[in-house]
This record gives C-alpha cells, sequence and structure tokens, in this order.
C-alpha cells in the first residue's frame, strides 16, 4: 500500500497520467495489434501512478489462456481481482457483450480507464465492481448485473487463500455455462508467500475434469495458470 507521501504525490499528478493512460490506449486501439500483441501490452501499458495499467503474470502461460478464451467466441466475461487492469485489458478485447470484473480495492479513477477498454467497434461493456467477492450481497449485485446471462469465461485470481479460493468458485462457478472456462491463477507447488494456496484447491478440484495447465517452467516459483471446462452436462 502506498504511504501518505507516495499518495499525495500520486494525487497531484493524476491529471496527468490520466491524460498519458488514455493517449496510450487509444494508441493500443489504434494500431489494431493480434492477440499477442493486446497480451503484451497488458502485461505493462506504460502508464503511471492510479492510471498504471500493468499485470504480474507470465507472458507464455497468460498468452496461452487468452488463446482458449479467445476460442471460446466467449460473449461474458467475469473477473475475480482486477488489480492494475492488466488481465480486464485483455479480455475488455474478447468479450463480445460484457465483462464484468471485481476488486476489494477502488483505485480512484482507473475504473474510468478499465470501462474505455474495448476496442473501437466493440459492444462490450464493462462493469467495474468495488467489493469482497465472499459477501453473500455482492454475489447478488453480480447477479443482477449479468441479468441473466450466463459466464463464458470466469478468471479467479482474487483471494488466494485456499478457502478463498474454494468460495469464489463455489459462489460462481454456478454461473458459468455448459462447455464454458474456468481459470485459476498460481497454481504452481513452489509459490512466493505462504497465503498463495490455489494450488492446494486446484489439486482437489482437477483429478477427473477437463482441464489445462499453462506452466512456463517446471520450477518455477509462483504463477502457473489452471484452467478447468465446465462439463456440458452440468446443471447451471
Ligand atoms: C493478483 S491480483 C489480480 C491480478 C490481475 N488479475 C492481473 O493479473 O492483472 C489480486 C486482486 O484481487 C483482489 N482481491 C483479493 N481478495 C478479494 C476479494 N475477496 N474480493 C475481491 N477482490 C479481491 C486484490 O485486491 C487484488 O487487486
Amino acid at each position: 500500500m502506498p504511504g501518505f507521501f507516495q499518495t499525495l504525490s500520486r494525487d497531484l499528478r493524476a491529471p496527468f497520467h490520466r491524460k498519458r493512460a488514455f493517449e496510450l490506449l487509444n494508441q493500443l486501439h489504434s494500431e489494431n495489434l493480434p492477440l499477442e500483441g493486446i497480451v503484451e501490452r497488458a502485461i505493462k501499458l506504460g502508464s503511471n501512478g492510479w492510471y498504471r495499467v500493468r499485470s504480474l503474470q507470465v507472458l507464455s502461460e497468460i498468452t496461452a489462456l487468452a488463446r482458449e478464451v479467445e476460442a471460446l467466441k466467449p460473449k461474458v466475461i467475469l473477473e475475480i481481482g482486477t488489480a492494475r487492469g492488466g488481465t480486464s485489458l485483455i479480455w475488455a478485447h474478447l468479450a463480445e457483450k460484457k465483462l464484468i470484473t471485481c476488486d476489494l480495492l477502488d483505485k480512484k479513477g482507473f475504473g474510468d480507464l478499465v470501462r474505455a477498454f474495448p476496442p473501437p467497434g466493440s459492444q462490450c461493456e464493462v462493469s467495474v465492481m468495488i467489493g469482497d467477492s465472499h459477501s453473500g450481497a455482492f454475489l447478488e449485485r453480480v447477479r443482477k448485473e449479468l441479468n441473466g446471462e450466463p459466464v463464458d469465461f470466469l478468471f479467479i485470481d482474487g483471494d488466494h487463500t485456499e478457502a478463498g479460493v474454494r468460495q469464489d468458485y463455489e459462489d460462481y462457478s454456478p454461473l458459468v455455462r455448459p462447455g464454458g472456462l474456468i481459470a485459476f491463477h498460481d497454481i504452481v507447488d513452489d509459490q512466493p508467500l505462504p497465503t498463495n494456496e490455489v494450488q492446494h484447491f486446484w489439486k482437489k478440484l482437477s483429478p477427473g475434469q477437463e482441464t489445462k495447465e499453462f506452466i512456463d517452467s517446471p520450477d518455477q516459483c509462483g504463477f502457473g495458470i489452471g484452467v478447468l471446462r465446465v462439463p456440458e452436462t452440468a446443471a447451471n
């Protein structure tokens, strides 16, 4: 978390950072890049302060996931864990109709930038939702936002404790359509933080299911993406 002076300094520079961030986004939109190019830019757009867009993802892993999601031709994407909007930028280029991205923390005007992520001509509307994904009231708000539309792709990248990731899965997976995808970040065994426990949940969840793992290197510390396909026969 930034300290008092860092926050003050960011606040004072926010108008400049905002202007620059929108310029960089417009530049990205004008380049009409292939998916790989969008993913690279999502990892580090180049903007700063409250408007910094970036993602702590491994390029090969998130590119592989983005290709899987693209193949789904998703109409609706739901993400738990917006952070600096890196992955939201990718999903906003892939969702035809709606992207809902959720986070505990409100980052001042950052939501305005995230809502502008879809490329020109896209029909995708972005909802930036602030709140605790584990609260029943928040789940209800997400349901309302979906307005009965099934989710094609759910990205669970919020609370990384085992209980937290399990709860996100149990609460939000029923919103995903049969044949849709659910992805989890940080599934490798060796994790840099003791609170990163997604790997334990993933090990229990994946046996007997249709899954894929995107792991850049077998002995890496942290990262790794697990993807599960919701069975076609699943009742919603
Ligand atoms: C690893 S970051 C997400 C990174 C982002 N998906 C990306 O790769 O660009 C995790 C985010 O989840 C948020 N988060 C943690 N617990 C949450 C909860 N219970 N509800 C909503 N958001 C949560 C944190 O505030 C943090 O911004």
